[in-house]
């Protein structure tokens, strides 16, 4: 079972770190609320991709994984889809670079969290993108599907809603294949 580290001191809908631990892919929770939308939480998932320790990345905004040179037209798509409450969730294809400092593709996964009618978590996921391993896309696709029902059904159980419809979004493969002709 994979750990969960988190800012304890943030009110989080019931059963959603149970939910991070037992994920087989990246997840990761963001406080829309805090300045800067930092992490409040990730799994063992996300620091096996990125390289980082919790201890270093909790409390930060996740733009640390971008490269120094930048990460192109991209970001502002992202901070665009944060910042504009109509957008529920949206996926992003984003070059990162690990502790290490070795690039990668970053297929980033990102869905609002509501209560009391206002969006005030992030929910998101990430997926290495690796050609050399097709079809794992597909596998990612079922295992974040599978992880978004189980935490509607939690959620309305306490007062969450899940703002977006990762079904409703084009496949990761798709979003993979768009991404190469950009
Ligand atoms: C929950 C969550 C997870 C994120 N994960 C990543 C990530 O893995 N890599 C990345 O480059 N950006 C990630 N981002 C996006 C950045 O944190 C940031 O929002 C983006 O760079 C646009 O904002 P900025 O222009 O203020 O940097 C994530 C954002 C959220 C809310």
């Amino acid at each position: 079972m994979s750990r969960t580290f988190h800012d304890e001191s943030v009110d989080l809908p019931e059963g959603l770190l149970t939910l991070f631990q037992r994920s087989r892919v990246s997840l990761t929770l963001a406080d829309l609320e805090q300045p800067d939308c930092p992490l409040i939480a990730a799994n063992d998932h996300f620091f096996e991709l990125c390289g980082y320790r919790a201890d270093e990345v909790i409390g930060q905004n996740c733009r640390f994984l971008q490269p120094a040179c930048g990460a192109g037209p991209v970001r502002d798509r992202m901070r665009q889809f944060i910042t504009d409450e109509a957008l529920d969730d949206g996926k992003f294809v984003v070059p990162n670079e690990t502790k290490g400092g070795k690039p990668f593709l970053n297929l980033i996964y990102m869905s609002k969290l509501k209560r009391g009618g206002k969006p005030r978590l992030i929910l998101g996921s990430q997926f290495r993108i690796n050609s050399e391993r097709a079809g794992m896309a597909e596998l990612y696709d079922r295992a974040l599907t599978e992880d978004l029902r189980k935490l509607n059904l939690l959620t309305t159980e306490s007062n969450w809603i899940v703002l977006g419809s990762f079904e409703a979004l084009a496949s990761s493969n798709a979003i993979i294949a768009q991404a190469r002709f950009e």
